[in-house]
């Protein structure tokens, strides 16, 4: 075996035995001496291998002490997910899915809190609104919009993604009714039924429902909290089974928050052409990034097989349901589905979130918004650091949420019913995946305002979630 195999095997190894807390936070790695000795290695493959852990925040080395498991709090997470892979499966998604979602709850803590004054970005959107519904010609009430829907949204859309390394012809794009719809369109477009479709675990509780309605089988791919999906588990999987499509949310995926690295991304560009794999690129959170937005997964798809998928759901409302998606070669039968399956979208708020967008009014938005956010997540991290038990909380650059991971002994499924009894919505792992997995998981979100109820919800947690 080549000496660059046996660093890599060996920094495999000290990674395994720190996430499983051989050596726990703060305590001494053995010394290089002592693993070059037991592991059979030269002083360089060692000390490689340690750097390399040193690079990634995860040991730290003390001069004449030696290596220690870092203890720095900004230090990475590990991969939350160790999940191993499964054979497919069909999709039964739990009535605890549906129980939250019809409480609207699935993102906060404290269902039906008045949140107060909308954001500025919000009272200039309803202006625009209001603007192109005044605009609104006598007769247009009779008909429908075109399906692709409206052009200068579109056009508004295409500018945004050229920003982000994407050149788009509007044309490329179609509106839909929210990001579910157009992952919806996706799947229905791309897979028939009893076809595999790989998903990121844990992953968008969301995509598990429409694999079940659309009588798909499941294979779910193992991620870290930090860099997505595991693309050597993928390639694994496809090489097993015949996968005709994979979900991935490359930018701050949920539940972890995971961004994906270019090379992976082009690794499974690679892959998706060698197995004739079909990408569902949910890019609905890439709009919510601390920092500048990454590019998307399309930005880099030469070969016309990733669908794009987004929606204003995260970066502006809820409610405004709208969305697109750009269909890649699928782009004709998605519209004729877009028109089954909706008709077409409403043409004044399609006008006017285009003016909003025009007018700079979304830009100044999400500048307000990322700062707000981050704000909130540290705000959220620094107050479950306070926590007595052992957890570990992703670190997202963007997104709504953070994973935790609570010891084992945790149900998080218990809790649930623990809290609701007290009007306190949490979302357990276990809705991140249909085989069961992360019950000692949870996701929170840092979407809202760092309110007086929040709070005395979040002091609530530890005592439905303490370990047994
Ligand atoms: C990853 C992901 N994709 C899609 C959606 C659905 O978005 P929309 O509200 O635009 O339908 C959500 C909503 O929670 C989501 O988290």
């Amino acid at each position: 075996m080549t000496s660059e195999f046996l660093y890599r095997e060996l920094e495999k190894w000290l990674l395994q035995g720190i996430q499983e807390q051989r050596w726990r936070l703060g305590e001494r790695l053995p010394s290089i001496r002592t693993l070059c000795r037991e592991r059979k290695l030269s002083k360089a493959t060692v000390q490689h291998a340690l750097q390399r852990l040193e690079a990634q925040g995860l040991v730290e080395s003390r001069p004449k002490a030696g290596y220690f498991v870092s203890s720095r709090s900004e230090a990475p997470q590990k991969p939350v997910s160790r999940a191993r892979t499964k054979a497919p499966q069909p999709v039964t998604v739990s009535e605890l899915l549906l129980d939250i979602m019809r409480r609207s709850a699935a993102f906060d803590l404290v269902p039906d809190v008045n949140a107060g004054e909308p954001p500025p970005g919000i009272v200039a959107l309803n202006r625009s609104i209001g603007r192109s519904l005044r605009r609104q010609r006598g007769g247009d009430y009779q008909y429908y919009d075109e399906p692709t829907g409206n052009l200068a949204l579109r056009e508004q859309l295409t500018l945004q993604y050229t920003r982000r390394g994407w050149t788009a012809a509007p044309d490329e794009l179609c509106i839909t009714s929210g990001c579910q719809h157009a992952l919806f369109l996706a799947l229905m477009a791309s897979c028939e039924r009893g076809d595999i479709v790989a998903v990121e675990s844990p992953g968008f509780y969301g995509s598990l429902q429409l694999l079940e309605q659309l009588d798909l089988q499941v294979v779910e791919i193992p991620t870290s909290t930090e860099t997505g999906i595991d693309v050597d588990a993928l390639e694994e999987a496809l090489k097993r089974w015949k996968i005709t499509a994979c979900i991935l949310s490359p930018a701050f995926a949920t539940p972890s928050g995971a961004s994906m690295p270019t090379a992976a991304k082009r690794r499974i560009l690679a892959l998706a052409e060698e197995y004739d794999l079909t990408i569902i690129e949910d890019d609905i959170y890439a709009d919510t990034a601390f920092g500048t937005a990454p590019d998307p997964l399309k930005a880099l798809d030469s070969k016309d097989r990733v669908i794009l998928c987004s929606s204003f759901s995260k970066s502006l409302s809820r409610d405004l349901r709208l969305g697109w998606i750009a269909g890649a070669r699928w782009h004709t039968r998605i519209l004729h589905l877009k028109l089954i399956t909706q008709l077409a979208s409403s043409r004044y708020l399609q006008q006017g979130v285009a003016d909003f967008m025009e007018q700079g009014d979304f830009a100044a938005h999400l500048r307000r918004q990322r700062s707000e956010l981050r704000k909130y997540r540290d705000q959220l991290i620094a107050h479950m650091r306070s926590w007595s038990f052992d957890l570990r909380v992703s670190q997202p650059e963007g997104g709504l949420a953070v994973w935790v991971e609570l010891p084992e002994s945790v149900d998080t499924l218990t809790a649930y019913a623990k809290a609701l009894k007290d009007e306190i919505v949490i979302t357990p792992g276990p809705l991140f995946s249909t085989s069961g997995q992360f019950r000692n998981c949870l996701r929170i979100s840092f979407a809202h305002a760092w309110d007086d109820s929040r709070v005395r919800a979040l002091n609530r947690l530890p005592e439905y979630l303490k370990p047994t």
